[in-house]
């Protein structure tokens, strides 16, 4: 029997709308993607920074952290990744489902788990960035020392060298990390956001809904 058997969804009176406009701004997730050491985690909170700044609710899911603790049962088979993407995004789709802007920084190799969070959530609402970064660049900057410790055959299924990666076929960003200052990468991926930012003045929000408050007796 599936385990969703016998459970009806309650449906919430502040909706994701209504949280919208008391936020100022819509909810939606930034999927930051690339090889370990590419620079997403350096972005994505960069790029969190300058929204906080300008007022934004944000949050950003990081793997290293999210591995600690929802994902700590975890590791780096095929299937261990596969279920690591499937949990952050529905956890990503539960932030913005709240209004949040939700950033995550996950390597998240394979193109189908990816593609898997895009169409749970809609195109709309899914921004991917791919952190474009040679392997040469990422092991020779080495941050942790686990290319190090990959090649010397002391981290196995480590991406890029003995697990594989899959670039994104059409990703909405592509931001050469390994290559550019982070100000021009944070400047590359808010530009991007234009579209998210202004969409008060767009019909996305329905207004009607938002100002239909709910008497609490
Ligand atoms: S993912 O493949 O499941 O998306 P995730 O982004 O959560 O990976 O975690 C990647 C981080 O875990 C890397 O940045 C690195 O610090 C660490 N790590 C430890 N072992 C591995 C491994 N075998 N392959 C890749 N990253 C690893």
């Amino acid at each position: 029997m599936k385990t969703t058997s016998n459970i009806v969804f309650h449906q919430a009176t502040v909706t994701r709308n209504r949280r919208e406009l008391q936020n100022n701004h819509r909810g939606v997730i930034i999927w930051f993607t690339g090889l370990s050491g590419a620079g997403k985690s350096t972005l994505a909170h960069a790029v969190e920074e300058k929204l906080h700044q300008m007022g934004c609710r944000t949050f950003v899911l990081d793997g290293d952290n999210v591995r600690h603790g929802l994902c700590r049962d975890l590791g780096f088979s095929n299937q261990n990744r596969m279920e690591n993407i499937r949990r952050v995004g529905e956890v990503a789709k539960l932030f913005m489902e709240a209004g949040v802007i939700v950033l995550t920084a996950f390597i998240s190799p394979f193109r189908a788990d990816r593609e898997h969070v895009r169409d749970m959530v809609g195109n709309s609402d899914f921004i991917e960035i791919f952190c474009d970064s040679t392997i040469q660049v990422c092991e020779n900057r080495d941050v942790k020392g686990l290319y190090k410790k990959a090649r010397a055959g002391e981290i196995l299924e480590f991406t890029g060298i003995t697990s594989p990666y899959e670039r994104p076929d059409k990703p909405e960003v592509i931001v050469e990390t390994g290559r550019l200052p982070l100000t021009d990468c944070v400047d590359t991926v808010m530009e991007s956001l234009e579209t998210v930012l202004t969409l008060f003045s767009s019909d996305y929000i329905n207004k009607d809904l938002c100002t239909d408050s709910v008497k609490i007796s």
